[in-house]
C-alpha cells in the first residue's frame, strides 16, 4: 500500500502538465480522487472531452481558462484566478487550459475518480488503449515501431499490462510493410484481431486500412495535428476524411482526436 510520504513523491507527467495525486481513489475507498495540478503557458488538454464525474477546480496560482458546455452543447470559455473555484458538472464537454503567459497551479478533486485516476496514469505512460483492455479482459497485441531497438517504446508498460509485443525497426528492415503486413496477417488467421488502433506512421494506417477492408475489420486512428485554439473556433486543425464517398474537413481538436481508420485520408 502506498504511504502518503511515497505519494507526495509521485508525479505524473501528462502531455506538458505534472499532476501530484493528494488523495488517490484506494484512500478514499473509491469516492473520489483529487490531485494538485501545475500547467504551463499554452498547457492542458487540447480538446474538449467529457467523463460522468463531477470535477471541480481550486485555482492556487495563475490563471486558469475554462471552456465548459451547457445542456445544449453551446461551450462558454471563462477564466479563474487564486482562490476561485469552478465547477463542472459531470457527463458535460469541458477543458481547461493555460492560456496565460505564466505557469498555474490548481487543486482538482473528481468524485469518483478511480477511472479517471487509471486514465491518467497509463496516459502518462502512453498506454491507455491496453490500461482500458486489460480492465475488461480483452487481450492486445502492440506492434512497436522505432528506428532502432535503443528506442523503442513503452515495451514494459504494454506487457505490464498483459499485452503481447511484438518489435518492429528500420534498422534491420522488419518494420518493412510487407513484414508487418505479414504480422498481421498471422494475428487475423489465429483470429486475434478483432479491432485495429493505429497513430503516426503514415504507411501502417494504409496497410491497416487495406487489410481492415479486406478482412472487414474496424479500427480507429489517432490523428495528430497542429493545433492553435484547442476547442474548435480557429479551424486550424482541419484535416480531410472520406466520408461515405464524400471528401468532407473535420477539426482533429473538436471532431477527434480519434477517427475511423477508415474515414482518415492520412498525413
Ligand atoms: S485548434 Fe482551433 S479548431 Fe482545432
Amino acid at each position: 500500500m502506498q504511504t502518503a510520504a511515497t505519494r507526495d513523491q509521485e508525479q505524473l507527467t501528462v502531455g506538458a502538465d505534472a499532476l501530484r495525486f493528494r488523495i488517490t481513489s484506494a484512500d478514499s475507498d473509491g469516492a473520489l480522487l483529487a490531485f494538485e495540478i501545475r500547467m504551463p503557458p499554452g498547457g492542458g488538454p487540447p480538446a474538449l472531452h467529457r467523463h460522468e464525474p463531477a470535477e471541480l477546480y481550486r485555482v492556487e496560482h495563475g490563471e486558469f481558462a475554462f471552456y465548459i458546455g451547457d445542456e445544449d452543447g453551446l461551450v462558454t470559455r471563462s477564466t479563474a484566478g487564486p482562490g476561485q473555484v469552478v465547477a463542472i458538472p459531470g457527463g458535460r464537454e469541458h477543458t481547461v487550459r493555460n492560456e496565460s503567459a505564466g505557469d498555474s497551479a490548481a487543486f482538482v478533486v473528481l468524485a469518483p475518480g478511480a477511472e479517471f485516476e487509471r486514465f491518467v496514469r497509463a496516459a502518462a505512460e502512453g498506454g491507455a488503449i491496453a490500461a482500458l483492455a486489460a480492465e475488461h479482459g480483452v487481450g492486445v497485441t502492440a506492434i512497436l515501431s522505432a528506428r532502432n531497438p535503443s528506442v523503442v517504446m513503452s515495451k514494459e508498460l504494454f506487457e505490464g499490462l498483459g499485452a503481447r509485443t511484438i518489435t518492429v525497426v528500420d534498422s534491420d528492415g522488419s518494420s518493412a510493410v510487407e513484414n508487418v503486413e505479414k504480422i498481421l496477417e498471422d494475428l487475423i488467421a489465429q483470429g486475434k484481431a478483432d479491432a485495429f488502433f493505429t497513430c503516426g506512421s503514415n504507411r501502417l494506417l494504409k496497410l491497416m486500412q487495406r487489410l481492415g477492408k479486406k478482412h472487414n475489420i474496424p479500427g480507429q486512428v489517432a490523428m495528430e495535428q497542429i493545433m492553435v485554439c484547442g476547442f474548435g473556433a480557429c479551424y486550424v486543425c482541419m484535416r480531410t476524411f472520406v466520408v461515405d464517398g464524400k471528401r468532407v474537413l473535420k477539426r482533429v481538436c473538436r471532431d477527434g482526436p480519434v477517427f475511423n481508420m477508415q474515414e482518415a485520408v492520412g498525413w
